[in-house]
């Protein structure tokens, strides 16, 4: 599949070299220019290309979005338009200034940014450590297989987003819709950063209002 990812720190980068290294075409962005990404491309075995977010956002069948919540609005709007994106990021008022509509849990910063770019958005990869990401994929069915959280409205969506998650190594667990389910899986809750099975992540997020 064609993989733009927009953000090329811990999450970002992880992914790319993850995808990339079971044969998805990828490519990765970060603010400051594709020019700057050099090193990380030329050590990811598979193919990648840095590029522009627009490129990225383009170029993606699906796109991932991983970078500070508080940048959003840098995001290259237009091109995300009606694409399935993928929302690893998280809220943190104290990295990306507070927002009172999230402080007061009127919405969530999924809905914020389907809201803003009208993608259909899948939020999963936010409540996995990136560490984890990188080392504990594991074959299907071997005891030690973590398990991924994942919300979204369009089930198609998530289907996909399902399948890229487990081509890694992992469970996906459906939380739910967007709204409900991105709750059951964002910071403070006890599912975020959960190392679980999947039988043990879907009784949590089930369990949690
Ligand atoms: N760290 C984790 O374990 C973890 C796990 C799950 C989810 N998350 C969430 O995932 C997101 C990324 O976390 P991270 O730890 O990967 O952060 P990070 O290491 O600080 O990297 C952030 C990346 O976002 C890029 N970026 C910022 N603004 C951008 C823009 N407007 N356009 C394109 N790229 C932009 C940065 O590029 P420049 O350096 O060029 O500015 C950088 O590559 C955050 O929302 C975080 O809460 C983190």
């Amino acid at each position: 599949m064609r993989i733009g990812i927009i953000g090329a720190g811990r999450v970002g980068s992880t992914l790319a070299r993850r995808l990339a290294g079971i044969g998805h075409e990828v490519t990765i962005a970060n603010s400051r220019g594709p020019e700057t990404l050099k090193d990380l491309v030329s050590q990811i075995n598979g193919p990648i290309r840095a590029v522009t977010a627009q490129e990225a956002a383009r170029f993606g069948q699906l796109v991932v979005v991983a970078i500070p919540y508080g940048r959003i609005n840098e995001l290259p709007i237009a091109e995300l338009r009606d694409k399935v994106v993928v929302d690893a990021c998280n809220y943190f008022p104290e990295r990306d200034g507070h927002d009172p509509d999230l402080d007061e849990d009127r919405t969530t910063s999924s809905e914020k940014l389907r809201a803003l770019t009208g993608a259909d958005l899948v939020k999963a990869f936010n409540a996995i450590h990136w560490q984890n990401l990188r080392d504990r994929g594991r074959p299907k069915g071997d005891p030690a297989r973590l398990a991924i959280p994942l919300s979204g409205d369009d089930e198609e969506a998530k289907a996909v987003v399902a399948g890229l998650i487990r081509g890694l190594g992992f469970d996906p667990v459906d939380a739910g819709y967007l709204g409900r389910g991105g709750r059951r899986h964002q910071p403070d809750t006890t599912a975020f950063t959960a190392e679980l099975s999947a039988a043990e992540l879907d009784a949590l997020v089930h369990a949690a209002v």
